[in-house]
């Protein structure tokens, strides 16, 4: 890789952005710097383009190019890494798909044909397509595997001086998230950028909510609640010829060396907005949970419901719950209370200074993506690493404490548990499945 013509052409990028009008990025994760925009006419002689790679080209990560793009000029989609082709060749069909009108949030509808700029040399398959698709000439790489590999992922491409995007949860176990902000560290000192797809905390009616929190109009916060209630999620049937590694790998939502489990994948996102209303960490956590209606071995060695009672600082007790189990009810939000009054995620304060957003609410999955291109071009790069690997550390710890039935400090889970899961190497062929966890009996690592 050519360092100079990288920086010289990075340098370009943050100058054409000193013409731009600013936007503020005031709430964002808790950062309250203020960044200037690009506007679309600093982009006219092509060379200050942000070339993106993808490196995991599932749902996720397909749809998250797409908003990327989307979000802001001057991206180009310029290489991809799965560890399967048919994932590969499937993201870049859906890309190329492009549909200008559409308005699947979540997918991104594809990219216009002009910025589709990936011929087979950067298309790449296996477990080290990561390390090819980041040495190639890309500024930013999108993360979007199973959360498992994010740390290694994460800490390749800072090392080689990429923007990051990387989907949560970003660490599956304690050994993970230290190394996630060893990287988030890194960053910092060479100046890139890493936003996390925890997209509540780009999300506007999320960030007014938040800010009157902060602002006192809800009193003291003494409590809080948050749930991620759901139904069931996709499944593959095994096929002749996978290997254990194949399948699992597959199916990562069911193994917890993949997913971190369901407390962990999803149930981060509602343990982020309160860690983010409270401004603190939780202290320490007690949590339970099983496996009571998913009981098949399809479904590899997940729980499918989680309760667990966080503890923050000054005593303030928040209840978490998450379940993944057909025919119940469902419920996917947030809740903060204090002494006058309380936030609800999706109506808005309650109380002595009631409020309810009524402002626009573009897309949070796209309004990610400007915000991170924005800082970067700025030259101030939002830097969301240590965040959200603390939010997935408190996930993880309600995953650990249930798993264990042991009380849990947060203190300790960040810098005393040696837990590591999955195996040392990565290859297909066989691979065991753990069986699952009994409180009580399996050990607090
Ligand atoms: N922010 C959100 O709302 C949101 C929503 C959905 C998923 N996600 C997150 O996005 C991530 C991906 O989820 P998804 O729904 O796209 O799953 P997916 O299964 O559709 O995609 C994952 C892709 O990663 C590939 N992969 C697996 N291991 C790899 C490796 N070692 N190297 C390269 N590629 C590898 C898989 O083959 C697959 O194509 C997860 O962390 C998930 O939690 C976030």
């Amino acid at each position: 890789m050519n360092d100079k013509k990288n920086l010289s052409r990075r340098s370009f990028i943050k100058a054409s952005a000193t013409t731009a009008a600013g936007v503020s990025l005031v709430g964002l994760a808790g950062c309250t710097e203020q960044v200037k925009s690009t506007s679309a006419g600093a982009f006219a002689s092509g060379s200050d383009k942000i070339r993106v790679g993808l490196i995991g080209c599932g749902g996720r990560g397909t749809g998250a190019m797409a908003n990327c793009v989307k979000s802001s000029p001057g991206i180009e989609v310029y290489a991809m890494g799965d560890v399967f082709q048919d994932r590969l060749d499937g993201s870049v069909k859906s890309l190329k798909n492009y549909k200008p009108d559409g308005n699947n949030a979540y997918s991104g509808n594809g990219v216009p044909p002009e910025v589709f700029n990936v011929p087979k040399e950067r298309r790449f398959v296996g477990f080290d397509a990561f390390e090819k698709v980041i040495a190639t000439d890309c500024d930013m790489v999108i993360l979007a595997t199973p959360p498992h590999f994010r740390p290694q992922h994460l800490k390749a491409a800072i090392e080689a001086g990429k923007h990051v995007f990387m989907e949560k949860p970003v660490a599956v176990d304690p050994v993970g998230i230290r190394s996630v902000i060893e990287s988030s560290n890194i960053a910092k000192r060479k100046s890139l950028a890493i936003v996390a797809g925890t997209q509540r905390r780009h999300q506007k009616h999320y960030i007014e909510l938040i800010k009157r929190v902060k602002n006192g109009d809800i009193g003291d916060i003494v409590s809080g609640q948050c749930y991620w209630n759901m139904g069931t999620l996709w499944s593959h049937k095994r096929q002749p010829g996978w290997s254990d590694m194949e399948y699992q790998l597959r199916n990562w939502l069911y193994y917890t060396w993949l997913s971190g489990d369901h407390i962990v994948e999803q149930h981060v996102h509602n343990i982020d907005v309160i860690n983010w209303a409270i401004g603190a960490n939780p202290v320490k956590c007690m949590g339970m949970g099983g496996r009571q209606v998913r009981t098949e071995p399809i479904y590899g060695n997940v729980f499918d419901h989680f309760a667990v009672e966080f503890e923050y600082p000054n005593g303030v007790k928040v209840s978490s719950m998450c379940r993944q189990t057909k025919g119940c009810t469902n419920n996917v939000s947030e809740r903060v209370v204090g002494t006058k009054g309380t936030m609800h995620c999706d109506e808005g304060i309650t109380g002595a200074r009631p409020y309810k957003y009524d402002g626009p609410n573009p897309n949070p999955y796209v309004e990610e993506h400007a915000h991170l291109i924005a800082s970067i071009r700025s030259g101030r790069p939002l830097n969301e690493g240590k965040r959200i690997a603390e939010s997935t550390l408190c996930a993880i710890m309600g995953r650990m404490s249930a798993y264990t039935g042991r009380a849990m400090k947060f203190d300790w889970a960040m810098n005393a548990s040696k837990l590591k899961l999955g195996p040392d190497n990565y290859e297909f062929g066989d691979l065991e499945t753990v069986p699952v966890s009994v409180p009580g009996k399996t050990p607090l690592i």
